[in-house]
């Protein structure tokens, strides 16, 4: 039997109102539920929002070290739970558990870097005109965010919100995906346990439909991160402007990499593999288009097809997996769908091309490492998102085309070269459109200590992490102070 779980409004743990529950399925072997959630309606949203905007004066109040404390002690016992967390995650997401593992580990890290921030300085003394004034800006807190995350980092895309909200003040109504409730569960559960007064942090788990919807509505909420797809976030956004509320979108990308004529072929084949099929290529900053210079491509083009097709696909929790399924039934069929697109479209399909069958695979939704060859720009499956193992070879002949072909898209997260020509780098840095640039290293990967997001329809303009984190979570109060 699988536990079943709560979710935690005002300091209380306590099921949906409705009773409704939800399972949460491993997608590596469906009949398996690795726990069981409340489905949270509207009300419990609204509840929720009501929860943290009590409890915002008194955490707002709460000296910054002192948040900050309750921080480092959530990334203690998180540390303490990464092997639990790890596999949590692998079973209810499908990752591998050495991704998971490095998931929980840069969760750790994302609680202890902003515990540091609540050390940093909160504003500025500036010089005034009038010889009697203190003159200065502070950085106060939102009010109530709402934090709406995806699946596919079910715990550091939470932590890279929750934390730096915390930390500069704020209260938060925490809606992970509902496909991946248990590890944003363990979460919740250590920031309780670190010490996290009633209401400072509340989890509710549901259907964006219900849960989402009345959170952007709730008079509560003060601000919306949303991490997620292109669709969800322009509407939430429409609706952010309506209310007059601050948002910050994260969603799509078709993140390139570039292949030129000198580059070292293997290291170059090595990282569109990772960039395009780990955690399944469901990442935001996966790469889905392979750029190669003419002169390179045959050489190329086989020995990626051959590793795509070497590739060992299976269950996450087995230590010698590469690539594990993908997330779930939907999932599945949008890949696919893909797949057919792309044949329809005319491109050759050089690995893979299909779901994965047969045995243990007959228990997931697996889809075969895919490699399209003959992709020309105007295809459906160079432009459209795909989030899965699929990227597609398109033929440039030169830098100045690789480049100019990469921009060719309404997305521009991230974005890679492999080259050993560092003029040629430096030009790729200057004139790709992305928000995340990387020579010699593949398009997916984020330090906690650095701005994360993107350029175009990538992102809503704001960027996450590291210090770019405060602009978000904070407004600024200027002030002119005289004596009396
Ligand atoms: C990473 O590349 O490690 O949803 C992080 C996503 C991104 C996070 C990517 N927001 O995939």
């Amino acid at each position: 039997m699988s536990r079943t779980y709560l979710n935690y409004i005002g300091g209380e743990w306590q099921g949906a109102r409705s009773g409704v529950t939800n399972p949460d399925v491993n997608p590596a072997r469906k009949d398996e539920v690795v726990a069981v959630f409340p489905s949270a309606g509207r009300d419990d949203a609204a509840q929720a929002a009501e929860a943290a905007a009590r409890a915002f004066p008194g955490w707002a109040r709460t000296p910054m070290p002192k948040r900050g404390e309750i921080l480092l002690r959530a990334a203690a016992l998180l540390e303490q739970r990464l092997d639990e967390v790890a596999e949590a995650l692998t079973r209810e997401e499908g990752k591998t558990l050495a991704e998971s593992k490095g998931e929980v580990a840069r969760g750790v890290s994302l609680f202890r870097y902003y515990a540091g921030e609540a050390l940093q300085p909160t504003g500025e003394i500036y010089p005034s005109a009038s010889p009697t004034t203190v003159l200065y800006a502070e950085r106060v807190p939102l009010g109530t965010v709402a934090l709406i995350t995806p699946w596919n980092f079910p715990m550091a895309i939470p932590a890279w919100k929750i934390a730096p909200a915390l930390a500069f003040g704020n209260t938060v109504v925490f809606k992970p995906a509902e496909l991946t409730p248990l590890t944003a569960w363990h979460l919740a559960d250590v920031l309780e346990k670190a010490g996290l007064p009633p209401g400072v942090l509340n989890l509710v788990v549901g259907k964006g439909s219900q849960v989402g919807q009345a959170l952007v509505e709730s008079p509560h909420v003060k601000a919306i991160s949303f991490t997620g797809s292109n669709a969800v976030g322009t509407k939430l956004a429409t609706q952010c402007v309506e209310r007059g509320i601050k948002f910050q979108l994260e969603m799509g990308g078709k993140n390139p990499v570039i292949v030129l004529q000198d580059a070292d072929l293997d290291k170059a084949v090595e990282l569109t593999i990772a960039g395009a099929m780990l955690s399944a290529g469901q990442k935001c900053t996966a790469t889905s288009r392979v750029i190669v210079e003419r002169s390179v491509m045959g050489a190329f083009r086989d020995r990626l097809a051959a590793r795509a097709s070497a590739l060992k696909v299976g269950d996450g929790m087995k230590p010698d997996t590469y690539m594990g399924p993908l997330v779930s039934a939907d999932a599945e069929k949008t890949v696919l769908e893909y797949i057919e697109v792309g044949r329809k479209e005319g491109a050759r399909v050089l690995a893979g091309g299909g779901k994965l069958t047969g045995g243990d695979y007959d228990r997931g939704f697996y889809v075969a490492p895919t490699v399209f060859d003959g992709v020309r720009p105007d295809m459906r499956i160079a432009q459209e998102e795909i989030f899965g193992p699929v990227v597609g070879l398109i033929e440039a002949q030169g830098f100045d085309e690789a480049v100019a072909l990469a921009n060719q898209s309404r997305f521009g997260l991230s974005a890679s070269v492999v080259t050993r020509d560092l003029g040629l780098a430096m030009r790729f840095i200057r004139e790709i459109e992305a928000g995340i640039v990387h020579v010699n290293s593949q398009t997916a990967g984020a330090e906690p200590q650095v701005p994360f997001g993107g350029f175009k329809h990538s992102s809503s303009g704001s960027r996450e992490q590291g210090k770019a984190a405060r602009d978000f979570f904070t407004q600024i109060k200027t002030v002119y102070l005289d004596p009396p």
